[in-house]
């Protein structure tokens, strides 16, 4: 589902700077990458491939071993016309292949339709997920809905989720060279989370319990911390220790059992391509 790797590793060894991103329903992102730096996914696939610590190819390069192969040129004209290997292409190619992995079929989304139901910790989970932490209004939930809330568990949105002080990687400010995209980061979907150790854009953590003791008591100031999280008390949103637990296991009902099993394997394959 997502590289076990903290930093995948790329060709002669070389290793990265960022934790894979697992890849499901993309058709719904328009930035790519961590920072955002693709606005499609036809640009993104053919950005790995060129990277000197991913795969250090030239597309000329792979356009003419492509052209080599005994199968390829058969398959390109059958979806495209003659003639027609080249960077577009394989762009298209990798492109539609990434936008038919979708999940949408999790414990969550079937106690949705009335055919399972969640256990009393899950729901309270729930609860707790989708609640403000507002005391002057007697709310004291974990108030994550705001950056992972909607059908996909993300706004889609960038923000900085108070990991650092002083940001060691300066996430979207690399693109838009604003201050106020210091150490932001794409906001992560939570669908099939509990797959996707270790976690943050460098795996910093292991666990989601780990995850939860950030938000809860490990949220720093940086300038540039997301409002909604700079409202919270120092540290983070209060929880006792039963509320973390519960709010992990609500995350765990977002697991889609077709990215748990084995037959997934082409989409482990083609994760490491989206760092
Ligand atoms: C202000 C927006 C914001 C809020 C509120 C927020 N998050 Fe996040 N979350 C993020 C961002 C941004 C990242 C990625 C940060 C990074 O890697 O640098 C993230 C990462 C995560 C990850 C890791 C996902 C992965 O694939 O690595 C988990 C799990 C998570 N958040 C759970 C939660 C939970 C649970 C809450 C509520 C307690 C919460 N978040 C509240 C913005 C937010």
């Amino acid at each position: 589902m997502s590289d076990r790797r903290r930093f995948s590793q790329g060709v002669q060894g070389r290793v990265g700077q960022r934790q894979s991103m697992p890849l499901f329903n993309l058709a719904w992102k328009s930035k790519y990458f961590w920072d955002g730096r693709a606005r499609s996914l036809r640009e993104q696939a053919l950005m790995p491939i060129q990277d000197h610590v991913e795969m250090d190819e030239s597309l000329d390069n792979i356009v003419q071993k492509l052209k080599a192969d005994a199968h390829y040129p058969q398959r390109f004209q059958a979806a495209f016309g003659s003639g027609s290997i080249s960077a577009e292409t394989i762009g298209l190619a990798l492109e539609s292949f990434l936008l038919v992995q979708t999940s949408h079929d999790s414990k969550f989304d079937r106690s949705l339709l009335g055919e399972e139901t969640l256990s009393a910790e899950e729901q309270r989970g729930m609860e707790l997920f989708f609640t403000e932490y507002d005391p002057r209004r007697e709310q004291f939930g974990a108030d994550c809905f705001h950056c992972h809330g909607g059908a996909h568990f993300t706004s889609f949105g960038f923000a900085n989720n108070g990991l650092d002080n002083d940001p060691k990687d300066p996430g979207r400010f690399r693109v838009t060279q604003s201050m106020t995209d210091m150490g932001t980061f794409a906001i992560p979907s939570l669908r099939n989370v509990q797959l996707t150790a270790p976690y943050m854009h460098d795996g910093r953590f292991q666990t989601l319990e780990a995850v939860v003791q950030h938000y809860t008591s490990g949220v720093k100031r940086p300038e540039a911390l997301d409002p909604n999280l700079a409202k919270h008390p120092n540290g983070g949103v209060p929880l006792s220790g039963a509320d973390q637990r519960a709010l992990v296991a609500f995350l765990c009902t977002l697991t889609d059992p077709k990215f748990a099993s084995e037959s997934s394997n082409e989409v482990v394959a083609a994760q490491n391509l989206a760092r």
